[in-house]
């Protein structure tokens, strides 16, 4: 009997209850009696019906979907998943917003997460990107400063426009990222209407150990649609939840969102000497340089059948890796290696790799972790401990990636090692790129915030961060901010 038939209503344990309207009392209209044991249980399985929303990326909607491979890329990565023309892998997408708390408006400006899980049958890969090329700050240990400006400030409770500039002005390295943020891409019109990225760079490896580090791009074949930053505060207002009812209603009536896979592909050999840091989550790699190569399609077509099971209780790491991928020395993604499997264990509990949607769908989990909260025994009576000379999972002796070689000595350092190592070219080449209109639409909003903050000195070192990366965009800048603040 499912639960959409008729039937007996239960406790939690299977017993039948009686009345669901009246609880229980000594006499009527007298005390409730603690042996209203079907009331008591139900009063608190509801107080425990949430767990920790997610630090960053709490607001967000996913889908299933298929990876179909439209390339031949065996001579960059050996990863089975990507090794035929036609092949096809399941797949779950979470999109997100990312300052916002859980039941925080979607149409906002903020980036939007993309992340993507391929259930190949090497275990799970996990891409954990966003709808921008790059990011804010460049190396992890800033990460818990930063989020702390986009959040609520400990005393007012609120984002506040002072804590957002104080933090960029003195972060230079996050003026390309605000720039693209604050341009039109910034709002999306809907999930399906924006592009993803994995963001940073990472290692494919083939069969014979070559090594190549490569950048993936999700082309939306929607087209990319925004909305301005007028139409946004209506829609917010009106349907808070527009982008998760966008992707949903799509998905429930046939019309499959759907993205064209492309990577950027770089030899090994040429990352000593690219004119800057090709491992810098701040910069993107011009397609003039490496030329993106279609690799294949995404198209999302199942909607979750329960929300939190699937949705809320999903999770992905970019420590997810399968054999043929790897991390490159990224400062920020070597840091994320670590948070995401902690943020799980935190959020999720130590079995949550094991929950329908995280484990594992075209291979399994052969390992000797055993029980913890919530546990259910899948290993039976299998031994839990290697070596042993019973059988079971052996280690295969071969890494999923390759080795780096490095030299120099420990220690923390920031000393830009290229020639073009600078915070602000790419900033200024994305200011160029666009049109007269997009500039002032760019200008307006930067400006509008900006002018919120309540000390000069915080937005004058905000401009001038955006005048070193083009002296027309910072002259106009400041033009706008003191015709706002007067
Ligand atoms: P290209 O001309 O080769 O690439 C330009 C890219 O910019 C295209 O991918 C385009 O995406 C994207 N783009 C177009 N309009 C906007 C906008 N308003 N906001 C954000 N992105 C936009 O130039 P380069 O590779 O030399 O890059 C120049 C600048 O383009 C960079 O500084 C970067 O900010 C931005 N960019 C670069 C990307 C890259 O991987 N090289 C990726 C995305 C942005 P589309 O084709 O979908 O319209
Ligand atoms: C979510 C940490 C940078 C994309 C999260 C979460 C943490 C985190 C703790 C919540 C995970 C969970 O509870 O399940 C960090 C740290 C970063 C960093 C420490 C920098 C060092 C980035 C970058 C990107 C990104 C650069 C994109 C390129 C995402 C996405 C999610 C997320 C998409 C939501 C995943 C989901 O849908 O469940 N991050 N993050 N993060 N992060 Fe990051």
């Amino acid at each position: 009997m499912t639960l959409q038939e008729p039937g007996p209503l239960t406790t939690e344990a299977g017993a039948p209850v009686a009345d669901n309207q009246n609880s229980e009392t000594a006499g009527a209209g007298g005390p409730v009696l603690v042996q209203d044991q079907s009331l008591l249980e139900k009063l608190a399985h509801f107080n425990r019906e949430r767990i920790p929303e997610r630090v960053v990326h709490a607001r967000g909607a996913g889908a299933y979907g298929t990876f179909t491979l439209t390339a031949d890329v065996s001579r960059w990565t050996r990863a089975r998943f990507l090794s035929e023309v036609g092949k096809r892998t399941e797949t779950f997408l979470r999109f997100s917003t990312v300052a916002g708390n859980l039941g925080s408006a979607d149409a906002v400006r903020d980036p939007r997460g993309f992340a993507l899980k391929f259930y190949t049958e090497d275990g799970n890969y996990d891409l954990v990107g966003n709808n921008t090329p790059v990011f804010f700050i460049k190396d992890a240990v800033k990460f818990p400063d930063f989020i702390h400006t986009q959040k609520r400030d400990p005393y007012t409770g609120s984002q506040e426009a002072d804590n957002v500039w104080d933090f960029w002005g003195l972060s230079p390295e996050s003026t390309h990222q605000v720039t693209w943020l604050f341009g039109d891409r910034g709002i999306p019109a809907s999930y399906r209407h924006l592009n993803g990225y994995g963001s940073h760079t990472y290692q494919w490896n083939n069969e014979a150990g070559e090594v190549f580090w490569v950048k993936y791009h999700f082309k939306t074949d929607q087209g990319i649609r925004n909305l301005t930053t007028e139409e946004a505060l209506q829609v917010s207002g009106m349907d808070p939840d527009s982008h998760q009812r966008d992707l949903r209603e799509a998905i429930e009536r046939g019309d499959f969102p759907s993205w064209t896979v492309q990577v950027q592909i770089m030899p090994a050999a040429d990352a000593a000497a690219y004119r800057f840091n090709p491992f810098d989550l701040t910069k993107v790699w011009p397609h003039a340089d490496y030329p993106p190569v279609e690799i294949g399609t995404l198209e999302l077509n199942r909607n979750p059948e329960n929300i939190f099971a699937e949705v809320e209780q999903s999770i992905f790491s970019p420590a997810h890796f399968v054999p043929g991928i790897g991390p490159s020395p990224d400062k920020m993604l070597q840091g994320r290696l670590f948070a995401y499997g902690d943020a799980h264990r935190y959020r999720v509990g130590v079995n949550g790799d094991h929950l329908p949607v995280n484990r594992p769908h075209a291979a399994e989990a052969r390992t000797y972790g055993r029980d913890g909260a919530l546990y259910d025994g899948r290993h039976g009576r299998a031994r839990n401990y290697e070596p042993n000379s019973f059988g079971g999972p052996a280690e295969t002796g071969r890494p999923l990636w390759q080795p780096l070689p490095v030299t120099g000595a420990t220690g923390a350092s920031q000393a830009p090692v290229h020639a073009e190592d600078d915070d602000f070219t790419q900033a200024g080449d994305l200011y160029r790129m666009l049109s007269e209109q997009e500039k002032a639409r760019l200008i307006a909003n930067l400006a509008g915030f900006i002018a919120k903050v309540s000390r000069t000195a915080i937005a004058e070192r905000a401009v001038a961060n955006f005048r070193r990366a083009d002296p027309d965009y910072g002259k106009r800048l400041e033009a706008a901010v003191q015709a706002l603040r007067g």
